[in-house]
């Protein structure tokens, strides 16, 4: 019998979601790599399979719900079922709140609180219609707890993510869905680096113990581990995959 998993990864054109795409392929499952930015996706895609594995791209506006839900549904056309939704996607736009523009505002709200929210929704929903006992992991943040100046509507996307990973893992605990999240803390990726005229990555870093910047890799294994069985009482949580980040 075929065992092989099948996992939807969001945002995985780039950074963490890229990292992650090649951690799980190169553990054997199928991976459907969903992105914005289809040409960098698919670079993901023909990585891994250069690498012996097996993947699809999907182009992906995860601010939108149909795109999600066509998402979900071309993993199954393709390869049958899904095991794991990572909703990764997110962006940063940090500004101080009185000179945030409204339009940013609610770009980030968009993708990182509604484009999870679409995920859990979408995948939650066709694993139930299927019995499959899969896992949905959401990506928030160290700045879904502790505030920071200028990180307004990022600090709001992100808090909403813990508290929907909660609520949904309540109401999916009885059809054997999982549901939880990872929390890094200063993850070495473009988001972040596109921070470092303002001096932000260098404050970031001293928070963290040993004063260093975290490898999207790290945050991949995290996220590998609470995929398997081996993470099978870690419901509704949020793991902080953060190196110490203080406050
Ligand atoms: P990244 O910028 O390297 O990757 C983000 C990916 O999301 C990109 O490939 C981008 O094209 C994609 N994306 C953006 N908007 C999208 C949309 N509407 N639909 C589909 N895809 C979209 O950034 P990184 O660091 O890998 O970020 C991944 C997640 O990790 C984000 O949710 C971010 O907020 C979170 N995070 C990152 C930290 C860091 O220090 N890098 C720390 C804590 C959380």
């Amino acid at each position: 019998m075929d065992t092989k998993r099948v996992a939807v990864i969001t945002g995985s054109a780039s950074g963490i979601g890229k990292s992650t795409a090649l951690k799980f392929a190169a553990e054997g499952d199928r991976v459907v790599v969903a992105d914005f930015n289809e040409q960098a996706g698919q670079a993901v895609v023909d990585q891994i399979k250069a690498n012996g594995g097996e993947a699809i791209c999907v182009k992906t506006d995860v601010s939108k719900y149909e795109d999600v839900e066509a998402l979900v549904d071309q993993a199954v056309k393709t390869y049958g079922r899904i095991d794991v939704m990572f909703n990764n996607a997110g962006i940063g736009r940090l500004t101080p709140v009185l000179d945030q523009k409204l339009e940013d505002y609610h770009a980030v709200i968009n993708v990182n609180q509604h484009g999870v929210a679409h995920g859990i929704i979408a995948a939650g929903k066709k694993m139930r219609e299927m019995g499959i006992h899969g896992v949905i992991i959401n990506t928030a943040s160290v700045f879904g707890f502790l505030a920071s100046p200028g990180t307004f509507a990022y600090h709001a996307s992100k808090g909403a993510v813990i508290m929907m990973t909660k609520s949904a893992a309540l109401e999916l605990s009885p059809h054997g869905i999982r549901v939880v999240a990872v929390a890094p803390g200063a993850v070495d990726t473009p988001i972040i680096q596109g921070y470092k005229d303002q001096g932000l990555v260098d404050a970031m870093k001293s928070k963290v113990m040993g004063n260093k910047l975290t490898m999207p890799e790290q945050i991949a294994d995290t996220v590998y581990l609470l995929s398997t069985p081996n993470a099978s009482a870690i419901n509704g949580s949020v793991v902080m995959a953060d190196e110490g980040y203080a406050s």
